[in-house]
């Protein structure tokens, strides 16, 4: 499985492929969201989505604890409802050299299995919330850069590419992002 471990960049056409449904919970489940954690971890990302990986399959993996040793798997994850708005400044592992500030949804209700198939049903508020969102949209095909104009997105680009030549590309002091 290790070769199956590319993680996929923009603008990759794999990553815009709507995810199937999981329908056998077995070993090869459990498997690929081991792979999934272990990238996750070690591009130091706080959520990942089973395409990301190249397995067009319906599984997201989270961890938004700062000890990193709380790990979250939703298999088949949907929103069942969500309430109140809230702006997020995020970045993606795929999409690694842009950041930006995108509009979701406050508070969800999320509808998943766990990876025995067994049903989970949550609440969430926050980072995971934020977190939660732009990993399905990941199953859905949707990066987070799309819900950016695309004239501010050629102009982000362009800014990207200016600080990359500065050798002194670092985020803002005082700014958190979410990097999902
Ligand atoms: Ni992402």
């Amino acid at each position: 499985m290790e070769q199956d471990l590319e993680l996929l960049q923009f603008p990759d056409e794999r990553l815009r492929k709507v995810s199937k449904p999981v329908e056998r919970f077995d070993a090869g489940l459990t498997a690929l969201a081991e792979s999934m954690l272990r990238v996750m971890y070690e591009s130091k990302g706080i959520g990942l989505a089973a395409p990301q990986i190249n397995h067009p399959t319906r599984m997201i993996v989270i961890d938004i604890s700062e000890d990193r040793n709380s790990p979250l798997v939703f298999v088949n994850p949907k929103l069942t409802s969500f309430k109140g708005n809230v702006e997020s400044n995020e970045g993606c592992l795929s999409v690694p050299e842009i950041r930006t500030i995108v509009k979701r949804h406050k508070t969800i209700s999320l509808l998943a299995q766990n990876l025995d198939g067994s049903k989970i049903n949550i609440e969430a508020g926050d980072l995971l919330s934020i977190c939660i969102q732009h990993e399905i949209d990941h199953l859905d095909g949707k990066l987070f850069i799309d819900y950016i104009p695309s004239i501010k997105l050629q102009r982000l680009r362009k800014q990207i590419a200016k600080q990359k030549k500065l050798s002194n590309n670092q985020a803002p002091q005082g700014t958190t992002v979410s990097i999902v």
